[in-house]
């Protein structure tokens, strides 16, 4: 599982809950975060090694586990695991089948870095579900970056929901989709200012499911019993990585080895 670094912690998270009987081998970019305002080009190149460090090491299924990552490289990850024989899970689709089953209004809003919006990833995920749906797509530059610096529960953070909230309000979506692995700390604020009839959808627990599907689809799944280990990587600080990283997984992160992508 790979990630532009802690974000995608929180899919790990869901992951470890729902399939508590796997090994997880978790890499954090966290050299190169933020994702969503670099080159797609340059990050294009850095998943394609990502997903060959990680299939050097034994993987048996490759997730994604960053929205900004799939919406851009999705198709060079698959190209390099497909020549291994190994399937993806990207974030962005089966987060996408979750709204677009759920809504009753067919209206769906996306909160996402502005990378994700640009490349239209989940307008397109949607519009395969074939519900017609209304898409409204907001980018928001800095809302990760705020999240992770620490800034989690201050005013500002608050009004910067706040007005990224404003314009799917007006378009009155009854489903939202946290397009961003950042953005599930901040539920409840989105929650508050939206309304409680609003659904939130992280991509935690899409992955996880989609995760346990694929796994027994193709026959490597694990029996259900005790507990598989969790491991991590990253290419920056990893005592960073240590301390920021527990807040978003909420569960004991033990070592972290530095690598070089
Ligand atoms: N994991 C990234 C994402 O979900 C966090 C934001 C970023 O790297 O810009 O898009």
């Amino acid at each position: 599982m790979f990630d532009s670094g802690v974000g995608g912690l929180t899919v790990l998270h869901e992951c470890l809950v729902s399939l508590p009987q796997e090994d997880f081998l978790y890499l954090g970019d966290t050299a190169m975060f933020p994702y969503g305002d670099k080159d797609p080009a340059e990050l294009r190149q850095r998943i394609g090694r990502i997903a060959g460090l990680l299939l050097d090491r034994g993987a048996k299924l490759l997730v994604i586990a960053c929205n900004t990552a799939t919406s851009v490289g999705q198709e060079v990850a698959r190209e390099v695991a497909a020549a291994r024989g190994v399937e993806v899970v990207p974030v962005v689709e089966p987060q996408a089948e979750i709204a677009a089953a759920i809504t009753a209004n067919a209206r769906v809003g996306v909160l996402a870095t502005p990378n994700t919006v640009a490349s239209g990833a989940y307008r397109r995920a949607l519009e395969a579900v074939g519900r017609g749906l209304d898409v409204v797509e907001v980018a928001a530059p800095d809302l990760a970056s705020f999240i992770q610096d620490g800034a989690l529960f201050d005013g500002d953070t608050m009004a910067m929901a706040r007005s990224y909230c404003r314009p799917l309000q007006e378009a009155e979506v009854d489903t939202l989709i946290l397009g961003c692995t950042h953005y599930p700390l901040v539920a409840p604020m989105l929650q508050r200012i939206l309304g409680r009839d609003v659904r939130l959808v992280s991509g935690g627990h899409a992955v996880a499911a989609a995760v346990q599907r694929t796994l027994e689809g193709s026959g490597l799944a694990r029996e259900a019993r005790g507990e598989g280990s969790y491991d991590f990587l990253c290419t920056g600080d990893c005592e960073a990585f240590h301390e920021i990283g527990t807040r978003f997984l909420q569960m004991p992160l033990g070592e972290v080895e530095q690598v070089e992508i």
